[in-house]
């Protein structure tokens, strides 16, 4: 996802925000009413179980972009938002759309999305305890026949995370409107490209830029996402609202030195790819270090077919930084790519710099904070507005449609993306309350 589509479509969705008519009935019992106390907690815990037991990994939790065990995913979640009233299809990227139909044929369109693939060795709620949240709200609101005036789309997109071909979000930007279509020559650690893969796994690329929505009909974009983090655990706080979303720089970088004997070749005279690499791990790390709020990690580095005995002629590395301040950010990144070039210089190796991913900080709509600030406050609880560092599909409908996110406290310290990551029913409980009570009332808020 480079920066010049944002800046295209920014100005392309400059629109008012649709304004809602008053709900058409009278809404089913109130957040606090005690029956609705773990109506939807362990249910969401059982499905994200269930889900989690599809994994292309024997030990652990991986589902990468239409492995098996993902496209069994994408089959899992259409049955449950079947189950949950909703038409639903996977459509040419592989996102689950499921359509909850409002009381007014021609009313806007809410979408509820996160993503369903997974990084490697993950947790079992970064993403789908969006989507798990959303279809539990949307069974118990068909359950009581109760229409909204507006659709609800809930969306399970098919890749948010990057893994498989380093092209993240290409579920969401597909929706909306953002695709960019050179991705599809991008190969996997086979060498099989995006391309391909969706062919043989019967989805139609040629369809991807007809899978854009027309902001016009959106009434918003809400996503509900475990926090990742510890804020909310430290205060003791179950849920938050985000207030902006940090901006990401992802690069791709190789090195080529110069292979050779590691028992002959003096020290003075190595052209040690591996070594460089060495170097940018750790400039990475203080520059990022220098700066509240700034963060930069290495998650990927490889010495391709290196054995003991070889000094390193190629190194393959990542580099993923992150701010909330676009400005700390870009001199950041400046400073960091500047330094790179003065390690390829001293060491005599070439290194070359490919981007990833660029996203800009994205500010949640303070019209949406404001009504989650009053579902959550309905639902008895504090209400506490945070910065994700984390990246999310909703950074992709920014600029097209107002976006707001709930997060989720996350337990065990707030570690995730790892096994370790975790949610208690309780809190998957208060998120549905929440967000229930969010689209009951979302249009007669001011
Ligand atoms: C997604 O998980 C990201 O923030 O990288
Ligand atoms: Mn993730
Ligand atoms: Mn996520």
């Amino acid at each position: 996802m480079r920066a010049g589509r944002f800046k295209t479509l920014r100005r392309a969705a400059q629109h008012e925000a649709l304004k809602l008519p008053a709900a058409s009935q009278s809404p089913p019992p109130a957040a606090r009413d005690p029956a609705l106390a773990g109506r939807f907690g362990p249910r969401i815990l059982a499905l994200a179980d269930q889900l989690a037991a599809l994994s292309e990994s024997r030990d652990g939790l991986t589902c990468t972009y239409l492995a098996d065990a993902h496209r069994a995913a994408a089959a899992q979640l259409c049955e449950w938002m079947r189950d949950a009233g909703m038409a639903n299809e996977i459509d040419a990227v592989g996102n689950v759309v499921g359509r909850y139909a409002g009381s007014q044929p021609a009313g806007p369109t809410l979408i509820v999305g996160s993503h369903y693939d997974t990084v490697r060795n993950a947790g079992k709620y970064d993403g789908r305890l969006g989507i798990l949240v959303a279809i539990a709200v949307i069974d118990d609101l068909n359950r009581a026949q109760h229409r909204l005036p507006f659709a609800i789309e809930v969306i399970g997109f098919a890749e948010e995370e990057g893994v498989r071909f380093s092209s993240a979000y290409l579920g969401s930007s597909a929706v909306a409107g953002r695709f960019d279509l050179q991705a599809l020559q991008a190969r996997d650690a086979s060498g099989v490209t995006l391309q391909a893969a969706m062919r043989g796994a019967g989805l139609d690329p040629d369809a991807i830029p007809r899978l854009a929505r027309d902001p016009k009909a959106l009434l918003g974009y809400v996503e509900v996402h475990i926090e990742q983090g510890p804020v909310l655990l430290q205060e003791g706080l179950p849920l938050g609202i985000v207030s902006s979303i940090a901006g990401a720089l992802r690069l791709a970088i190789s090195i080529r030195g110069e292979a050779g004997h590691a028992g002959t070749v003096p020290m003075p005279m190595r052209h040690d790819a591996a070594a460089a690499a060495a170097e940018i791990v750790l400039l990475v790390e203080r520059r990022c270090a220098a700066v509240p709020d700034l963060v930069g990690t290495v998650g990927m580095l490889t010495v391709p077919e290196g054995v003991p005995n070889v000094i390193p002629g190629q190194c393959e590395l990542s580099i993923d930084m992150r701010s909330p301040d676009e400005a700390a950010l870009r001199a950041a990144v400046a400073d960091v790519m500047a330094e790179i070039g003065l390690v390829g210089a001293r060491r005599g190796v070439r290194i070359e710099t490919r981007e990833l991913l660029r996203t800009p900080p994205v500010p949640c709509s303070p019209r949406l904070q404001a009504q989650l600030a009053d579902a959550i406050a309905r639902c008895g609880l504090p209400v506490r507005n945070l910065v994700s560092g984390a990246g999310h599909d909703a950074v992709m409908f920014h600029g097209l449609t107002e976006v707001g996110m709930l997060f989720v406290r996350c337990g065990n310290g707030g570690i995730s993306h790892s096994p370790l990551e975790s949610v208690s029913a309780a809190d998957a409980d208060l998120a549905a309350r929440a967000l229930r009570e969010f689209l009951l009332h979302s249009g007669t808020v001011a």
